[in-house]
């Protein structure tokens, strides 16, 4: 069996999703004091559940550098992984509000408006955006200041009004008669790839990684992140709910700007088939050190949920 082989893939996934969980249940803040129905919530749509890719990506991408992962002087590198997985939470949660999408479920269960309300869906979704710059700052993330500072600005970057807010207004606003493939893939780069962007980014910075790195490493994520939004519009159609813990057909009666929309199901898998390939070209010089990141890109490619 090779380091790539799908079995060694998905059995190092689930051991970053679990050490994910224990991570996140200690960041979290206790519930405590009048407010503590805020703190309940954060943790009901953090906790348990999601494929905890991001993290995943930030983890191996420093890997993939040459840092090791496991052991308390990595404490940081799941910290900063903690953090990431904090925004993309977020997002869904606001995501989910009826003003949005408008979803009931979400990681197979009740969407964090249902089961608390609106206005906590709004407010724990704001406060765990705030808990991932607080946890950036922490000391233990990494012993030079000017890593953690590029990690927070990159971060606000990556998630704000040129990354994820961007792509999620274009999302909404899109105007069906605009629909092409550059507004589409526009707006795939933002809502969706820029935060996978900044996971392997974050990795990278994590693990001391040269500018050829990054370059490299930017590719492989743009790609990543763009083969992994058209993956999430092709299940939306053809995905088994059950399966996905989340509502499908859906984005072509909200009129959603997707590859699906404009160049149909094949088209689409053909987009994605050939953005795998340019991701993993990407880490060609990295040889067999790129196993787990290029078994992501098949993931990314063949995943039902
Ligand atoms: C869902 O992301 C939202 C998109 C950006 C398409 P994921 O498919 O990574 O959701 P979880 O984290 O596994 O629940
Ligand atoms: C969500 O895209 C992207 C973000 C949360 C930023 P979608 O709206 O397609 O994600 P799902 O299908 O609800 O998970
Ligand atoms: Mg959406
Ligand atoms: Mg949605
Ligand atoms: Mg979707």
């Amino acid at each position: 069996m090779t380091t790539n082989s799908p079995d060694i893939f998905q059995s190092r996934l689930n051991t970053v999703a679990a050490k994910m969980e224990t991570v996140l249940a200690q960041i979290l803040p206790e519930p405590a004091g009048p407010q503590s129905q805020v703190m309940d919530a954060m943790s009901y749509a953090l906790l348990g559940g999601g494929k905890r890719l991001r993290p995943f990506l930030l983890i191996e991408a420093a890997r993939m550098l040459g840092t090791q992962t496991t052991g308390t002087q990595n404490q940081g590198l799941w910290q900063a992984a903690a953090a990431l997985e904090c925004v993309h939470v977020y997002s869904l949660i606001h995501d989910d509000l009826p003003c949005m999408d408008d979803d009931n479920i979400r990681r197979g269960k009740p969407t964090l408006h249902k089961a608390y309300d609106e206005a906590l869906a709004v407010l724990a979704g704001d406060a765990l955006l705030t808990l991932a710059f607080e946890i950036l700052s922490r000391p233990s993330i990494h012993t030079n200041a000017d890593i953690r500072l590029k990690l927070i600005s990159e971060l606000a970057v990556n998630s704000g009004t040129h990354g994820m807010i961007g792509g999620q207004v274009i999302d909404i606003y899109a105007n069906l008669s605009e629909q092409n493939e550059t507004l589409i893939t526009h707006l795939q780069a933002l809502k969706t790839g820029a935060l996978i962007h900044y996971s392997v980014i974050a990795g990278g910075r994590l693990a001391g990684a040269t500018d050829d790195d990054l370059a490299n490493l930017s590719i492989y994520a743009d790609a990543l992140g763009l083969a992994f939004q058209i993956r999430d519009d092709i299940l939306d159609v053809e995905g088994d709910s059950c399966i996905m813990g989340k509502r499908t057909n859906k984005d072509a009666g909200l009129g959603k700007a997707t590859f699906v929309s404009i160049y149909g199901l094949e088209g689409a898998k053909e987009k994605a088939h050939k953005l795998g390939v340019k991701a993993k070209n990407a880490l060609k010089p990295y040889g067999e050190k790129a196993d787990i990141l290029c078994a992501a890109v098949d993931f990314v490619l063949n995943r039902q949920k």
